[in-house]
């Protein structure tokens, strides 16, 4: 008999999406049945995202709608994820609607909040772990198209880039046991997935040496450790057509190794997500990034060296502290340099405890950070599109993830590049393969046929 139905939204990254799936295999496992209907729900579930200030809006003005959709107020609400662990006990005290607030390393705690929760209290774990991987938990994949997996290869950020709320929302660094992470990739592979993507914040600086910190491993274990490369090629191995990307590189850590990896195997998708955040080197300095402009435009060079048809793409943040007209002017020219395929870009939003919020003035005025963040968008569309017209007229391999959202006639798949290419659909099923020829594009689409 079921204990109860729970309704599971998710925000902020993948990471986040992925986090929700070992929360839904959590209470699962306990007898808790999940649900789309907010009606049907007895516990709603928001996994929370704290990275810009609009990511918290969003959850604030999403509480207040279920407010008003929990007439009779019998429903539990919990806030789960990086927004929670950032405000702790401070949440219950702001909304008063809350009764659980659960941290990222404190999921299996659930259920136990849950019951303090039923009981009439106020269920609330914010503990950070040196150990939690959840290596052991089989994700429910609720959300998925049943072609992509994705598996979280590592957990926090020791990085301290000084905007970023993210070390201290998710804790400090850890890697996941290989040997789990290659198991649940063969599993995905048995259930039919034909792509995996290995997460982490820095996945260049994943190392195994039998758990815990990576701070606490000592110099003789990190020599005969498990580097990125040496995982990525254990999970190329599980089968030559399961397809195998990463998300996300650091420009300061990513190894000559790792892209020697990638050429050698077909099957892991040649696209580096590469963020840059600015490309003025005083700005980087600032942001405490680790690299100059200049190192930035090196490894790009190496990377194109190894993989000569690598798709690239970046984060950009605008108007970040004391930055001036010339240090934007730079992040243009880095652009123009590198033309990224794609790129996520933000205006700069100061986060609370953070070391810029501590340390230096958020004093580029928003306007200006909005003017900055329009050119740069328009530069990158302009770039998006240089890359997209390059398809036209070539073949690409392309894995089938489900019907167009624009037309029920067409397939949608993506290259090993990640662009999105949508063809017309004939007798073939999602995850499979297909060879297709480009006669078109937009900016962000390619549109063909396939041969
Ligand atoms: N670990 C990844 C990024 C994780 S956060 C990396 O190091 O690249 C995703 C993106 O959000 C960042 O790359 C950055 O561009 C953006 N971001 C993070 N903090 C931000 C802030 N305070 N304001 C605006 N954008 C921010
Ligand atoms: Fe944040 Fe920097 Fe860590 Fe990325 S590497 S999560 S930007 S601290
Ligand atoms: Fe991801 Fe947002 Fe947390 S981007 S790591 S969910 S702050």
């Amino acid at each position: 008999m079921s204990k109860g139905t729970f309704l599971l939204e998710s925000y902020g990254c993948q990471m986040n999406i992925s986090d929700s799936e070992i929360v839904a295999a959590i209470l699962s496992d306990q007898g808790y049945t999940q649900t789309q209907e907010v009606k049907e729900a007895d516990i709603i579930l928001l996994n929370t995202c704290a990275i810009r200030e609009n990511a918290e809006q969003k959850i604030r003005w999403r509480l207040k709608e279920l407010k008003s959709l929990d007439e009779k107020h019998n429903k539990i609400i919990g806030v789960l994820g990086c927004m929670a662990e950032r405000l702790k006990h401070k949440f219950l005290e702001e909304e008063q609607l809350l009764d659980i607030v659960v941290g990222p390393d404190a999921y299996r705690d659930l259920p136990n909040l849950i019951k303090i929760a039923e009981e009439g209290g106020k269920g609330v774990n914010v503990f950070l772990s040196k150990e939690e991987t959840y290596a052991d938990i089989a994700p429910v994949r609720f959300g998925s198209n049943g072609v992509s997996a994705f598996i979280s290869i590592m957990r926090g950020c020791d990085n301290m880039c000084t905007f970023c709320v993210v070390p201290f929302t998710r804790g400090r660094e850890r890697s996941r046991d290989p040997y789990t992470i290659v198991e649940e990739a063969r599993q995905a592979y048995e259930q039919g997935y034909r792509e995996v993507t290995l997460l982490g914040q820095n996945v260049d600086s994943y190392i195994w040496a039998g758990g815990g910190l990576k701070k606490d491993i000592p110099a003789e274990k990190r020599e005969q450790a498990i580097t990125f490369s040496k995982l990525l090629e254990m999970v190329a191995k599980v089968a030559p057509d399961l397809r195998i990307r990463f998300s996300t590189s650091h420009p300061k850590d990513i190894t000559d190794d790792v892209l020697r990896v990638m050429a050698d195997y077909p099957n892991i998708c040649k696209y580096i997500h590469l963020p840059v955040q600015s490309g003025s080197s005083a700005m980087l300095k600032k942001m405490n990034r680790g690299y100059t402009r200049e190192w930035y435009l090196k490894k790009i060079d190496i990377i194109r060296k190894y993989l000569p048809d690598c798709g690239i793409s970046s984060d950009i943040i605008t108007g970040f502290c004391d930055e001036t007209e010339d240090d934007h002017k730079q992040t243009l020219s880095l652009m123009e340099e590198v033309k990224f395929d794609f790129a996520y870009m933000f205006m700069y939003s100061e986060r609370p405890g953070t070391p810029a919020e501590r340390k230096f003035s958020d004093n580029v005025p928003p306007e200006v950070k909005k003017r900055r963040l329009q050119e740069v968008i328009e530069l990158q569309q302009k770039h998006s599109a240089y890359h997209t017209s390059k398809f036209v007229g070539k073949i690409c391999e392309v894995l089938i993830e489900g019907v167009s959202r624009k037309s029920d006639k067409d397939w949608m798949g993506r290259n090993s590049q990640n662009t999105v290419v949508v063809f017309p659909k004939g007798n073939e099923t999602p995850g499979e393969y297909v060879k297709v020829k480009i006669t078109s594009c937009t900016s962000t689409t390619l549109v063909g046929e396939k041969i």
